[in-house]
């Protein structure tokens, strides 16, 4: 959930910008309007503690004048047993550039100001756990979820991360129930057999629809997440509302990505997965995405564990073409996005898989590499939003 705050001239210094120590009352604001939006201004109180700031850290980015307004999120990022970090981003609306962030240390503290344990009812507002759900198969998927309406709409995350990569398009597009799944054996999903296939990841994910007693729904999916798209279309047409491909391509690897794949593979298994990560994180963003972003991007797939990680690779080096997959979607809206400066699957992927498609629409992001919704979310959450009205 994001909270859009206007600035005023009250709040500006004698340059006419919005001063630096105002910014602390904006950032406060927004988490107050959080707390109202969500669990209750009170639910500290409720519990019977206090959320004192130990230190706070703000870096400012982009000047922002009267007018303006400001797009704040909050974020947990990390959580001890008394204490809290959050961290805050202020975007400016018009033009989606970060203005400034603010990093929180909280203490709960009881009435003599001692310490006391954060009560699960703050964690709970704070951080909404992931869903856990078992499959038929008895494997367990993790999810967010978000939101309410039908039908819901699917996001499916990349290689190698997890459901947390679309945190933005959860936080925003609020109006739709929104399900971003963790794919089997990423996040907190359980890997299950060391040998999965593109086909078998998208039929865990109609699997979970089944769980979740949904018959349709619009999938979102970025890069691998689209290979997994494009299977679920393949073989469950019945169940597909809407797709959004993001930074992928239909074609299936060539010879040498092959090969590529397979040697990632035997090093993964023989030295871990940081050099291929560090490859990776090389090729993936845009010239001017923030260093904030890419830390987030490279704890993600820190985060991922070898074995998804070779069990995946091996998935997208077997997986078939499916340009044609495409071309037989019929009635189905397509969305196609794509971040300009993508090198790992070029703009030139997305307008190949547009053009065979009848009817798509593509999106070009400027200013966005492979990972244009955690690159550039506020362009993405846009055109997002407007496919969601059309198709919905
Ligand atoms: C991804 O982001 O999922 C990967 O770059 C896909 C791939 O390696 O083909």
């Amino acid at each position: 959930m994001s909270v859009k705050l206007t600035v005023y001239p009250d709040q500006c210094d004698a340059y006419g910008h919005l001063n630096q120590a105002s910014y602390l009352s904006l950032f406060e604001r927004a988490r107050w309007e959080l707390l109202a939006r969500g669990p209750g201004m009170d639910v500290f109180e409720r519990a019977g503690v206090w959320p004192a700031v130990r230190r706070a850290t703000v870096d400012y980015h982009a000047g922002v004048w009267p007018g303006d307004v400001l797009e704040f999120t909050t974020e947990l990022v990390s959580r001890g047993r008394t204490s809290f970090t959050l961290r805050q981003r202020a975007v400016r609306d018009r033009d989606a550039r970060l203005a400034a962030t603010l990093e929180s240390v909280f203490v709960c503290i009881d009435a003599d100001e001692r310490p006391v344990a954060l009560p699960d009812a703050v964690i709970a507002a704070l951080a909404a756990e992931p869903r856990r759900i078992p499959l038929a198969s008895g494997l367990t998927l993790g999810f967010d979820e978000a939101g309410q309406g039908d039908p819901p709409v699917v996001f499916l995350h990349g290689y190698p991360f997890d459901r947390t990569m679309w945190r933005d398009q959860l936080l925003t597009l609020e109006r739709h129930r929104l399900i971003a799944v963790d794919l089997r054996g990423f996040g907190v999903s359980e890997q299950g057999d060391p040998r999965v296939s593109i086909e078998q990841y998208a039929d865990d994910i109609a699997a979970l629809l089944d769980v979740l007693a949904v018959p349709r729904a619009i999938v979102v999916g970025l890069s691998m997440g689209g290979y997994v798209a494009l299977a679920f279309a393949e073989r469950h047409p019945e169940r597909l509302a809407g797709l959004a491909l993001i930074d992928t391509r239909a074609e299936a690897d060539s010879a040498d990505a092959r090969a590529g794949r397979s040697a990632t593979i035997a090093t993964i298994a023989s030295e871990g997965t940081a050099g291929p990560n560090t490859a990776m994180a090389a090729k993936l963003f845009a010239e001017d995405t923030a260093a904030e972003v890419r830390e987030r991007v490279r704890a993600m797939m820190a985060r991922a564990e070898p074995a998804a990680m070779i069990a995946a690779l091996g998935a997208m080096r077997d997986r078939p073409d499916r340009l044609g997959t495409l071309g037989a979607l019929s009635g189905v809206p397509l969305l196609v996005m794509v971040g300009t400066e993508d090198r790992i699957t070029p703009p030139l992927d997305s307008r190949k898989m547009a053009e065979a498609a009848p009817g798509a629409e593509l999106v070009e992001v400027e200013g966005a590499g492979h990972l244009a919704p955690v690159e550039r979310p506020a362009t993405v959450n846009e055109a997002l939003q407007a496919f969601l009205d059309r198709v919905v």
